[in-house]
């Protein structure tokens, strides 16, 4: 890079080129996007969260055959089995362990003994402070223009909200919106040390979302989407469809009955089996206070958006998306979207410099 600004903390922290990481988007981010994303000087980083234990150790060995750049691999910190995929993660010496809600502190400290960093996504101020307590190396700020679970205030808000709340202490990566150059250097003037992309990084040549899929996407304008609960009982911003239109015109009364029914038809898609739902639901239960209703709403999340990114049927599934997906109309490589962003970034920065 030609202006050292675009050199960060991030970057010298996990070892990438340029300060852009490609996020952890369930049925996504596969191993060809990782490996993709790492050989172009990013960060990426592999979804385990819809991932077996086996799947995740077979897309280690993937991205490991593709790539001798750093990764990340993104977890859910409830998982039944997320002691065990951390020692993984320390096993396979990967750089970062990415989490949507903040981790627990034996697991924070099992992976930090292991060498492996520790980066949670978080959605409010309240959460940066106390992540930061339990010692994670930075943060990932979603704004709420972002795609999947999402918060409401947006990142022009949240981001100088957590960059002042964290005070220089970890880097930041700002998430939520973003697809450009502008947008990095925007982020930079923030405070943030980085930024994270999920709908851009799924809509490229790389990503193996079915082409069907990204014609949807493609097409969507900025209003596309809606934050809807009703998929699985906490918000999460998704394109709108007909069956999320269903889904948001029906009441609390239908949506159990609906729930159970659809858990129970996508089980064996999925498989996963009752025992093992009931038992992970009891674990969701306890640490964050949902009802039954919302943990079998929960379950069924994956399978529908199996049945979309994976399967390719637009009105079966559920298609997570950022508002940004209005402003994306191509399909480029990874390594393009990124050669662009620095170009963009640099240009944006030369612009704002003036003629010397
Ligand atoms: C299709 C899709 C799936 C996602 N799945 C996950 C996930 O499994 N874990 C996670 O931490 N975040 C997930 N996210 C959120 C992204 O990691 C990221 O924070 C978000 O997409 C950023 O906003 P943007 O879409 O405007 O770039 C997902 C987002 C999308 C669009």
């Amino acid at each position: 890079v030609s202006h050292s600004v675009l050199h960060t903390p991030l970057c010298d922290l996990v070892g990438i080129r340029f300060p852009v990481v490609q996020t952890g988007m369930g049925w996504v981010a596969g191993a060809g996007l990782v490996a993709a994303t790492c050989n172009a000087g990013a960060l990426g980083i592999l979804a385990s969260a819809t991932m077996t234990y086996d799947e995740l150790v077979k897309a280690l060995a993937e991205v490991k055959a593709s790539t001798n750049q750093s990764f990340g691999v993104n977890l859910r910190a409830d998982a039944p089995d997320a002691a065990a995929r951390c020692d993984l993660l320390v096993s396979e010496q990967v750089k970062v362990a990415s989490f949507a809600q903040a981790p627990r502190q034996d697991l924070i400290d099992r992976l930090h003994a292991g060498g492996v960093l520790v980066v949670p996504s978080i959605g409010a101020k309240r959460h940066a402070e106390k992540v930061l307590d339990w010692g994670v190396d930075a943060v990932l700020v979603q704004g709420g223009e972002g795609g999947g679970h999402t918060g409401a205030v947006p990142t022009s808000l949240l981001l100088p909200q957590v960059v002042d709340a964290v005070a220089g202490r970890v880097p930041v990566i700002a998430a939520g919106g973003f697809f450009d150059g502008r947008g990095l250097v925007a982020a930079l003037a923030y405070g943030a040390s980085g930024i994270a992309m999920g709908t851009r990084f799924l809509l490229t040549s790389d990503s193996a979302v079915p082409d069907a899929v990204k014609g949807l996407y493609l097409a969507a304008p900025v209003t596309g989407t809606v934050v809807t609960t009703k998929v699985d009982g906490v918000p999460h911003r998704v394109l709108r469809t007909a069956l999320v239109d269903k889904l948001e015109s029906s009441t609390a009364v239908t949506s159990l009955p609906r729930a159970i029914a659809n858990a129970a038809r996508f089980r064996k898609v999925g498989g996963q089996r009752w025992r093992d739902m009931l038992r992970e639901g009891r674990a969701m239960r306890k640490s964050s206070e949902m009802s039954w209703a919302q943990v079998l709403q929960a379950a069924n999340t994956p399978m529908l958006l199996r049945e979309s990114m994976v399967e390719g049927n637009v009105e079966a599934g559920v298609m997570a998306s950022g508002q940004v997906v209005g402003l994306i109309d191509d399909l480029p490589s990874a390594k393009d979207v990124i050669e662009r962003i620095m170009a963009g970034a640099e240009a944006t920065l030369s612009r704002l410099e003036g003629p010397t």
